[in-house]
């Protein structure tokens, strides 16, 4: 009788010696929680799309961030959902507007414990949904989208944002932050640049959960799903403007460009981060809730396969709940 000479499933054969061959871990420390926090609420309001994601309040939204430096979760990122919107976002260069209030919050509550990120883009802000602002016949306007953008970067790093997420793909719009940043004395104010931003259909519940106002898509400004080297330029155009760290966002449909990021980004020696969407959270929620996949175990696996395709941090919104799990030893 002929032996197999390779036995692979001798390194299978119990759970601590998978755990000892494991290739790939989970931390909470590379975890970062997207959270939303919404004006003129006085109860948190949940987002139906999105089960167990709510908008908060300025009180809700400092519990969330200190039970995430409890869980050891390494960062936070915020959304702000304003009152009310303009055809310029003007809220979002506000001190006093929802999201610069929300990092304050959350700042003066977590100290330096966890990353303090904030999205800087303008579609929460405006009241035609575009993440720029428009010019007279309705295109997106890069170059006028800049000058706000840089504002936004002051201001947000004035609120006390550790690492501002440029996530609007407008041509130029890190440098531009950066120098404003600069300018203003924000030199340590990091730049999470979401570099390969794909116009995505899996961006579908986020926009429940920031009451989007988006008429159309943003196929002129976030990336066509069909290319792959393109991801590319937009990291190394990113890394030569001064981007800390590059982001692919879908992370699921997108692995393998998440692969050829982490190549690219360890050839430059900087950080890959993927963002596990609202579309991906938001599938895996309908079907666990159905019965059909086990819940706990899916979402292990789809962060588990977003580090193993190169990922060192992934922003998911299951980020508490699975560093709950880590730290108790389930995965
Ligand atoms: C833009 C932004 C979006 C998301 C993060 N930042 C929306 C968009 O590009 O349409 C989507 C995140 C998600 O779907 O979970 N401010």
């Amino acid at each position: 009788m002929a032996f197999p000479s390779h036995r692979p499933r001798r390194l299978r054969q119990s759970a601590a010696m998978r755990r000892l061959v494991a290739e790939t871990r989970l931390h909470p420390a590379d975890l970062i929680l997207p959270v939303f926090v919404r004006e003129g609420i006085s109860e948190p309001v949940a987002i139906t799309s999105m089960p167990g994601v709510v908008q908060h309040t300025q009180d809700t939204l400092r519990r969330a961030a200190s039970e995430a430096v409890e869980l050891g979760v390494g960062g936070i990122m915020l959304f702000g959902i304003p009152e009310k919107r303009d055809a310029m976002g003007s809220a979002s260069l506000d001190p006093e507007g929802v999201l610069n209030r929300g990092i304050r919050a959350v700042k003066s509550e977590v100290g330096s414990d966890i990353v303090v990120m904030s999205d800087l883009c303008l579609d929460e802000f405006t009241d035609h949904g575009h993440c720029g602002v428009l010019t007279a016949d309705g295109a997106v306007d890069n170059d006028a989208t800049l000058e706000i953008y840089g504002q936004m970067g002051v201001a947000q790093a004035e609120a006390g944002a550790d690492m501002v997420g440029p996530s609007g793909m407008m041509d130029g719009q890190v440098a531009v932050i950066r120098q404003a940043m600069d300018d203003a004395g924000r030199q340590d104010t990091a730049i999470l640049a979401y570099a390969a931003k794909y116009s995505s259909a899996f961006y579908g519940p986020f926009r429940e959960a920031v009451d989007s106002q988006l008429t159309g898509d943003r196929k002129t400004y976030q990336m066509d799903p069909a290319n792959r080297r393109e991801a590319l330029l937009e990291v190394s155009l990113d890394l030569d403007e001064g981007a800390d760290l590059v982001m692919v966002k879908p992370a699921m449909s997108y692995l393998d460009i998440l692969r050829d990021v982490a190549e690219s980004a360890f050839e430059r020696g900087v950080p890959v981060s993927a963002y596990q969407i609202s579309g991906e959270y938001a599938m895996i929620e309908a079907a666990a809730a159905n019965g059909w996949i086990d819940r706990d175990a899916a979402v292990a696996e789809s962060v588990l396969s977003i580090r193993r395709a190169g990922a060192d941090t992934v922003l998911t919104y299951w980020a508490a709940e699975l560093a709950r799990w880590i730290k108790e030893g389930r995965f």
